[in-house]
């Protein structure tokens, strides 16, 4: 489907501090000139969103959070509501990362309410899932991209979802220099469209960007941008060094 947008977006994690966000920004923005063919995000740590933000005012990089807390507002310490996002500039956030999942234990019920105040609230959502090895290994993709996909989406409604993308991260290929290969990424995509197609119908499903997360590098995105399910990357490791960042911007141009 040549109609679905293609994002690439930077997923700097607990990196960074005011000088080399403000300098990684600068230079994303720089490179990317009057670009707009791919839509680019970037999504730095939530103390580091109001310096990136003015750069990126006026310009076509996006800006995204790495996360959100599902109230509006009240007492809930430590945390940051979508309303606070959408303030300080972005457009994006990133839900369900494996990481978070995994280091602090979210839930797909705790996921799904983030999802829904987070469409609700008018951002655009980048919602994670994806296998471990072992899941893999022991044959339960399906499993758990149902079990991920329903738990996430659940009671979102259809009007919204013209603000959601979905990266599929499988966990072994995170921050392990271990990427899916272009054939694993096309599988898991369709896939993940099918169960797509059975919560929301065949269009949305068509419609909805999906992601590839883990590993990208300058030397994997060619390949993996030629499949046609693949729409775009979420990017970590390499998102926090320009030269290689631009290179897989350009790769999905
Ligand atoms: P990585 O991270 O590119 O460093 O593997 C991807 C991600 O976790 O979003």
């Amino acid at each position: 489907m040549g109609t679905r947008t293609k994002l690439i977006a930077g997923n700097w994690k607990m990196f960074t501090n005011t000088a080399v966000a403000r300098q990684l920004a600068g230079a994303v923005v720089q490179g990317l000139g009057k670009e707009t063919r791919v839509q680019v995000a970037l999504c730095p740590p939530f103390t580091y969103l109001s310096v990136v933000s003015s750069l990126l005012r006026g310009t076509a990089v996006a800006l995204g959070a790495q996360n959100v807390y599902p109230e509006r507002e009240g007492a809930f310490t430590g945390e940051i509501s979508p309303a606070m996002l959408l303030d300080v500039g972005c457009k994006y956030v990133i839900i369900g990362h494996s990481e978070r999942r995994q280091v602090l234990g979210e839930t797909d019920a705790f996921i799904n309410r983030k999802v829904k105040a987070a469409l609700e609230a008018g951002l655009y959502v980048i919602l994670c899932v994806g296998e471990t090895q072992a899941e893999r290994e022991s044959l339960q993709m399906e499993e758990v991209f149902e079990r991920q996909t329903v738990g996430a989406l659940d009671g979102v409604p259809s009007s919204l979802l013209p603000r959601l993308v979905v990266a599929y991260e499988p966990v072994w290929a995170i921050g392990t220099g271990k990427t899916a290969t272009p054939d694993q990424a096309q599988d898991a995509h369709v896939l993940l469209r099918k169960y797509m197609a059975k919560m929301f119908g065949e269009e949305p499903a068509q419609a909805l960007p999906i992601l590839y997360g883990g590993s990208v590098k300058p030397e994997n995105i060619v390949a993996l941008m030629q499949k046609p399910d693949v729409d775009g990357a979420l990017v970590g490791g390499a998102s926090l060094k320009v030269d290689q960042f631009l290179t897989i911007i350009r790769a999905a141009l």
